[in-house]
């Protein structure tokens, strides 16, 4: 979809720069983007609304507050934080990081009694599945889910199976599900002979994946199946078929899935999947130097135009270790493209696309949110617990244990 909004050219305080400070352009809003992710459904991987009463937003001491309740919990508390959460939240962070480099810190928590997690509903399942059974992992709004991983139901994937088994083909496929999946598509993995990847470790998983079989089931998203099959596995796109859980035979003939070296799920990310190729050649256009730094998430079209790719932590690096005075356009989520731009005063730092992007189940982890669950936590109540029952959780911690071996 093109966007049609102008950027409002609003800067934003770029902090003490060491060289010309560059002035950051907002994003023009659209009312259809705020809401991408938002809707409530009770198949959804996401929870429900939290209960209790929520401090108010204009509250003036809420960071005072959430400092007050985070010391007085100490050690038993460890606050981890996506890079996609808001400003107002990741401050509170002990430690932020991409999806792999969590899912590690969680399991590396073993004295924190409380992981709050600031981030969405998969990765504090994910969390709960590697802690031990004496903590509690927390998120602070249950209804931060992720559309991306609500493409994949567990009896979608069981009857995609069933397809694969009467063709003779399931045992020598390995399924490879993206850490966007709910805790049962992990635990299907799991017990299905396969693991999970993130979008750091998508091409290590893929090899180990493919000296275990044949081809691979990729879940739920097609794009950063493809992007890592094409780019970092040298397979042709004729090697990747979309099997889509809605048609009869996912929508492919026997021989396009006995064919297939990889099998994507018909999944995507609505932030990612705004980003298009033409936003690159209109600003290659403008600044013939800029570089164009976009998640595996995008669509093959956009990650072949751009320069680099990368997770949210790889993004993060290659920005922060980049010469003073360059110029980067990131397609990722907002919350961490203007934070690259207020960390990188000396950079010029955009958007890749003209309209807001942000991840809105991300942005439900407000402050009012954080301060709410640590002052009930800080009570001796433990509000908001993602737990995961044991049998599904054994074989999504196999999944998740065989991608935490990988080497590194
Ligand atoms: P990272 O693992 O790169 O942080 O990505 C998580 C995510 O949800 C991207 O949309
Ligand atoms: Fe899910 Fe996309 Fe949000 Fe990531 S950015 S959590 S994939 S909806």
């Amino acid at each position: 979809m093109a966007s049609t909004t102008e950027t409002t050219g609003e800067s934003v305080d770029t902090r003490s720069a060491t060289t010309t400070t560059q002035a950051w352009s907002e994003p023009g809003e659209s009312p259809l983007l705020l809401l991408l992710g938002s809707n409530q459904d009770p198949l959804s991987e996401r929870g429900v609304e939290c209960p209790g009463a929520l401090p108010e937003p204009s509250d003036p001491d809420l960071v005072a507050r959430a400092l007050a309740a985070k010391e007085k919990l100490g050690d038993r508390l460890f606050i981890l934080g996506h890079h996609y959460q808001r400003e107002e939240v990741i401050q509170f962070a002990d430690t932020t990081g991409d999806s792999f480099k969590l899912a590690q810190q969680a399991a590396a928590r073993p004295e924190a009694e409380f992981i709050v997690f600031c981030g969405v509903h998969f990765m504090a399942e994910s969390a709960d599945i590697l802690t031990n059974d004496d903590q509690q992992v927390i998120l602070p709004d249950l209804a931060a889910g992720c559309s991306m991983a609500d493409m994949a139901r567990l009896d979608q994937v069981e009857a995609a199976w069933e397809v694969l088994t009467r063709l003779g083909i399931a045992d020598t496929t390995i399924p490879v599900s993206y850490m966007n999946s709910s805790a049962d598509i992990k635990s299907f993995t799991g017990r299905n002979g396969g693991t999970i990847c993130t979008s750091s470790n998508a091409a290590k998983s893929l090899e180990w994946a493919f000296e275990q079989g044949e081809r691979v089931l990729f879940l739920p998203d097609q794009h950063l199946g493809r992007n890592t099959a094409v780019r970092d596995m040298g397979f042709s796109l004729d090697d990747c078929a979309v099997f889509n859980p809605r048609k009869p035979n996912g929508g492919l003939t026997d021989d396009e899935l006995r064919n297939a070296k990889m099998i994507l799920w018909k999944g995507h990310c609505s932030v990612h999947g705004r980003f298009s190729p033409d936003s690159i050649d209109e600003l290659r256009n403008e600044i013939p130097d800029i570089n164009i730094m976009v998640h595996p998430e995008c669509k093959y079209e956009v990650v072949s135009k751009s320069d680099y790719v990368g997770s949210t932590e790889r993004i993060i690096k290659q920005v922060s270790e980049a010469a003073p005075g360059s110029a980067w356009a990131i397609g990722t989520e907002l919350n961490l493209v203007r934070r690259l731009a207020l960390q990188n005063p000396d950079k010029r730092i955009m958007f890749l696309d003209k309209t807001v992007c942000f991840c809105s189940t991300m942005n439900r982890i407000d402050l009012p949110h954080l301060v709410w669950s640590l002052e009930n936590l800080a009570e001796g109540r433990v509000m908001n617990t993602i737990t995961v029952d044991p049998e599904t959780s054994k074989w999504a911690k196999v999944a998740l244990e065989r991608m935490l071996a990988l080497p590194g």
